[in-house]
Order: C-alpha cells, then sequence, then structure tokens
C-alpha cells in the first residue's frame, strides 16, 4: 500500500493556507481510503496490511485504540464504530496517560495506535511497551514507512495525502472513514449480517458527494463564525457519537482562534456545566437525526430557558437554536464524520475573523516527537 506524492501536492493551490486547501481536498480524501477496499460480493472491506486473519480476528476480545489529541478523537469515533458494527467492547485513550499508568496488556485485546505523522512519542512509546509485553498492535497512520507503521504488526494507512497544516483536518477525517472500514471488515467476520454489511457500504460510498456538499455552505458558515467570533469561551456538546466530534470541534477552535472551548457530554451539562450557561457563552450542539434526537433537543430547551445562544449543527432545522446547519444524513453510524466538517470550517472562519495565524497556530508543533 504504497502512495508516491508528488511535490505538486505541496503546492498551495490557489488556496490563502494549507489548512483551507486540507479541508477542500476531503472529497477526493475520502475517495482515496475507500478506493479498492470494497467487496461488493461479500458485502465487506479487505484491508491489505492487517496481518490478521478471520480466525484471528474472531478471537478478539476487547480492542483498545490508543492516539493524541485529534488522532485519539479519531479513535473514539472509532471505538464506537467498532463497539456498534463488530460488537467488540472498544474504547480509546490518550496514548500518554495510558503508558504512564502501567495498564494491564492483555493478550486477548487488539491495541490499535492511531498518528497521522506516525512519529508522535507518546503513541511510538505505548507501541513500544506493548509489543515488549507481547501484546498485538495495528497501525491506522497517514505517513507511509513512519515510526509507528513500522513497529506495528500490521495496520491500514489512511491515504489522506501530505498534511501541512498544523492543525489536522482531512486525517481526522479519513482516519475516522478508516476505522468504519476496519470495524465492517471486523463485524463481517463476526456477527454483522450481509444486509447490514451492504447497508454501510452504501452509506460510505456516499460520503465523498456529501462532504461536498456541506463544503458548499461556507459562505453561510462563514457569516455563523463572524457573528460567534466575539465569543471569549464557547462550549461543545454532543451525545454518544456526537460527543467525540464535540471534542474535536473544540480542539480545532481552540487551536486556531485561541478562544477557549470546552466540550461535554449532553448528559453532563446538568452535572455542572449548566452552571456556566448565558447569553455571552454560545453553545455548539451537535444534533443528529438518530434515535437520541429527543434527549438532544431537551439539553437544547435547557440551555435556551438560561438565555444560551445556539448553534447547532443537525439534520433539520433546530427551532431551539439560534442558528442551524443543516448536513445531509447518512446512516447514523457514519454521520459524526460528516457532523465534523462544518464545524472545521466554522474554526477556520473564526479563526480567520480574528487575524490569526491560521497554519501556524502559536506554541504547536505539527508532531510532537519528544517526551
Ligand atoms: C491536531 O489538530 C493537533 N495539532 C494535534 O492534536 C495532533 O493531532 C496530535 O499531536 C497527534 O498527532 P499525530 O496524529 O501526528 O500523532
Amino acid at each position: 500500500e504504497t502512495v508516491e506524492w508528488e511535490a505538486a501536492s505541496y503546492d498551495m493551490g490557489g488556496h490563502d493556507t494549507y489548512m483551507h486547501k486540507e479541508i477542500s481536498e476531503q472529497p477526493d480524501a475520502v475517495d482515496r481510503v475507500l478506493r479498492g477496499r470494497i467487496d461488493d460480493r461479500f458485502n465487506t472491506v479487505h484491508l491489505g496490511g492487517l496481518n490478521l486473519d478471520a480466525r484471528e480476528a474472531r478471537g478478539i476480545r476487547r480492542v483498545k485504540i490508543l492516539g493524541c489529541g485529534t488522532s485519539y478523537h479519531a479513535g473514539l469515533i472509532g471505538a464506537g464504530l467498532i463497539e456498534s458494527l463488530a460488537r467488540i467492547p472498544a474504547d480509546a485513550e490518550p496514548a500518554s496517560e495510558f503508558r504512564y499508568r502501567n495498564p494491564v496488556v492483555d493478550p486477548d485485546t487488539l491495541y490499535i495506535a492511531v498518528s497521522q505523522s506516525g512519529e508522535t512519542y507518546d503513541v511510538l512509546a505505548a507501541v513500544q511497551e506493548l509489543k515488549r509485553k507481547g501484546a498485538r498492535v495495528l497501525g491506522v497512520v497517514n505517513v507511509v514507512g513512519s515510526a509507528i507503521a513500522r513497529e506495528a504488526d500490521g495496520g491500514t494507512y489512511v491515504h489522506a495525502g501530505p498534511e501541512v497544516c498544523v492543525v489536522s483536518t482531512k486525517c481526522f477525517t479519513n482516519t475516522v472513514v478508516a476505522f468504519a472500514l476496519l470495524a465492517l471488515h471486523l463485524g463481517r467476520i463476526r456477527d454483522l449480517s450481509v444486509a447490514e454489511g451492504k447497508r454501510i457500504i452504501e452509506g460510505l460510498r456516499k460520503l465523498p458527494a456529501q462532504i461536498s456538499e456541506i463544503l458548499e455552505s461556507e459562505d453561510e458558515i462563514k457569516k455563523l463564525a463572524e457573528q460567534y467570533a466575539d465569543a471569549k469561551s464557547m462550549m461543545f456538546i454532543g451525545r454518544v457519537r456526537g460527543y467525540p466530534v464535540a471534542l474535536e470541534a473544540s480542539l480545532k477552535l481552540k487551536e486556531i482562534s485561541y478562544i477557549h472551548a470546552e466540550a461535554y457530554p449532553a448528559s453532563e451539562l446538568k452535572h455542572g456545566p449548566l452552571a456556566l450557561i448565558e447569553p455571552a457563552l454560545p453553545t455548539v450542539a451537535i444534533v443528529p437525526d438518530d434515535e437520541l434526537l429527543e434527549k438532544n433537543r431537551a439539553a437544547l430547551e435547557e440551555i435556551k430557558a438560561r438565555s444560551g445562544r445556539i448553534l447547532a449543527v443537525a439534520h433539520r432545522e433546530q427551532e431551539k437554536a439560534d442558528h442551524t446547519i443543516v448536513v445531509p444524513k447518512n446512516e447514523d453510524e457514519l454521520d459524526p464524520i460528516l457532523m465534523g466538517i462544518p464545524l472545521q470550517l466554522l474554526a477556520y472562519h473564526t479563526a480567520l475573523a480574528l487575524g490569526r495565524d491560521i497554519d501556524k497556530p502559536r506554541n504547536l508543533a505539527k508532531s510532537v516527537t519528544v517526551e
């Protein structure tokens, strides 16, 4: 699985920033991670480099995903996909936390290291410690031949192409799609039916066009960003599948706009953060049309009752929200992929309105190769 990148990939291609270029590349990037991997005959997916046969895949009792920052957030969505499609208990943890807490390393657990660069020291150190203890570790990595890719027992490349901007966008999206492929692959070896496999494949195939559709609403998102750019702090909420989307959107906003932001599960609002709600603290709410819609709407009501401003990302207009960014609906499991995209643009245009150096945010480096 090798893709050669020409120097032209590093050209700005008419965009003002690499971040904007990389956000815009997502329909093609997603197309690339899907290409050649879908098997319509068995409604499954083939991932060449996993080095995990069907018998081994059936023997997995747990999945533990490790990464940092945006890759950790992609891993959280990945864990949800593996639980729901493959019915294997799965969770994600920041790699640095994992390696410092002397974790129990279990031979029946599949460990997955996630990294755009493949060079993040905390992730590499976690992989090395796991390998030393005899664990099986897969890599979900963007940079071909990187240290983590070499150290892992197998894995899959996410084929996002070179990501130059310090903040990760297209690689986040492609990593989540790669997890959907892995979850489908494991699911079809275990209990996921042919019909369910087909449903997810059809959803995956819709993603590139749906991402293009979202990117077309950039002007509308830019106007919203300009309205919210005066905020000193913002709250991001989501539930279950929507919570990692909230975490990632809040990280993106912090990194490039320097606006303080925090992400909470919507269900946790009443356990504390509701005290913060007032007109000066806008909330960005992830409100998919799924089995939790009514619960999420109740959270919007709670916020509105305290005069909080609300920007919803939803599949249809939310009357309790001051503004709604409407995104196209996919399968429930794949919706987080699409709901993250307008929030990349929201962070981008907020930072632009504030005159920030978007491609080189202060105090940050593209890969953190030190402890
Ligand atoms: C993303 O916007 C960040 N700059 C950062 O959190 C990054 O995702 C993290 O450092 C992990 O990097 P990696 O994916 O290259 O391992």
